[in-house]
């Protein structure tokens, strides 16, 4: 079986590339390397080698947006025999923050980019893929825990693209509902790292998130954590996110490859996350147990476009993908706490 796994350099991706290389799967990474590093691959090499596992990966440096290579990448993959059964479609820009000062950009980049993915799958006739949907389209929280048949309302550009996408698929689906397999996965909040510490997440200039913000502060990097409100209609006041290990992230898209592999034609919006909502307050006292280390924080006031609590309902993707999330909120703390300290500066 081989996957075209496009942004498989990222945070997300490179987990999903460690997981189906060493369950067999033949990989084809296409990133452009805009949010990621190139010894992400060189690390993800040293590790299946250091456990002598025999792997196919291959990596082409390129651009979703550029059809030429989309076009060569399906060619050549059929002229040598071994053609691409599904997608991980991946690739793409994530900064809600950014998205509002540069919606363009956005809108090209995910919704151009998947756009011309969709169109090189069709006429290479590749009908299976598996989309990197997220939490943020659900918007405003009007119940939880979220499930999919929530109101779609995305208040960021960001968000937009990706509900823009997941009705492209929709639309796709509805034209031929004999022929295309897809997934999109709505992730929730994915944090700590590969519990080898040879991959994690490794945020540019000074993270925006949560979790690589905290364990910046632990090795000394960022000096104190801004707590973005402790007024929030909450237990404690503080945000309450859905964290999710990245590698039980991961273990939902070979999930997705096998619910695919076993279905003639479908379409699933499916959410991946713990099922579970930890304040801000909780994952600092959880990370102070399990790491030994003190964190200074400072009350801020509310951060634009945050809300109060957002957690998932997974009944879906238990029923469906046959998948549960595994590991515990002090698995996600050490592991996240191991990578930072044995990688201070990330992979640089
Ligand atoms: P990431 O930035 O670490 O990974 C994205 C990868 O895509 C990067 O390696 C980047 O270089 C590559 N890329 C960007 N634009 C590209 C282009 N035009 N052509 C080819 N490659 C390109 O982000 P991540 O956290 O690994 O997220 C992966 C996906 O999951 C994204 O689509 C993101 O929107 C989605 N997602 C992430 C989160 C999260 O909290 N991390 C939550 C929900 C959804
Ligand atoms: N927070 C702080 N201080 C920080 C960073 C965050 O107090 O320095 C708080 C936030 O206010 C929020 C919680 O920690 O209450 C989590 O914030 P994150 O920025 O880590 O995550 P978000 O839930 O805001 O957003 C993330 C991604 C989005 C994605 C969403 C759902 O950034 O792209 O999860 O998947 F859409």
């Amino acid at each position: 079986m081989r996957v075209l796994l496009t942004g498989g350099s990222g945070f997300i991706g490179s987990h999903i590339a460690l997981l189906l290389l060493e369950n067999g799967y033949d990989v084809l990474i296409l990133d452009s390397f805009i949010n990621s590093s190139s010894n992400v691959i060189k690390r993800i090499k040293i590790y299946l080698d250091s456990k002598d596992i025999k792997y196919k990966l291959e990596t082409i440096n390129g651009d979703i947006r550029d059809k030429k290579l989309l076009d060569s990448i399906f060619i050549n993959s059929i002229n040598e025999n071994k053609p691409i059964n599904i997608v991980i479609h991946l690739a793409g820009l994530k900064s809600v923050a950014e998205s509002l000062i540069k919606p363009l950009n956005y809108w090209d980049v995910n919704v151009l980019g998947s756009l011309n993915l969709l169109l090189t799958m069709k006429e290479y006739e590749c009908y299976s893929i598996v989309f990197s949907s997220s939490a943020t389209i659900y918007g405003l929280c009007e119940s939880l825990p979220i499930r999919e048949d929530h109101k779609i309302s995305p208040v960021n550009t960001y968000g937009k693209t990706k509900v823009a996408i997941e009705n492209m698929l929709y639309d796709l689906y509805k034209s031929n509902k004999n022929l295309w397999k897809i997934i999109s996965l709505r992730y929730f909040n994915p944090v700590g790292a590969h519990p080898s510490s040879m991959i994690g997440e490794d945020p540019i200039g000074i993270p925006n998130n949560l979790f690589p913000f905290l364990t910046q502060v632990a090795i000394g990097r960022q000096r104190m954590l801004q707590i973005y409100g402790d007024d929030w209609e909450t237990n404690d006041g503080s945000g309450v996110r859905d964290y999710i290990h990245i590698n039980d992230l991961a273990e939902g898209h070979l999930a997705s490859l096998e619910y695919l592999n076993s279905k003639d034609s479908c379409l699933e919006f499916i959410n991946l996350g713990s099922g579970h909502g930890y304040s801000v307050f909780q994952i600092i006292k959880q990370f102070e147990i399990s790491t030994g280390c003190k964190i200074p924080f400072s009350i801020q006031s509310r951060r634009d476009g945050d809300i109060a609590k957002c957690y998932a309902d997974i009944s879906k993707a238990k029923r469906l993908l046959d998948w549960t999330p595994k590991r515990s909120l002090e698995q996600i703390c050490l592991d996240g706490w191991n990578w930072q300290v044995n990688n201070p500066n990330g992979y640089s």
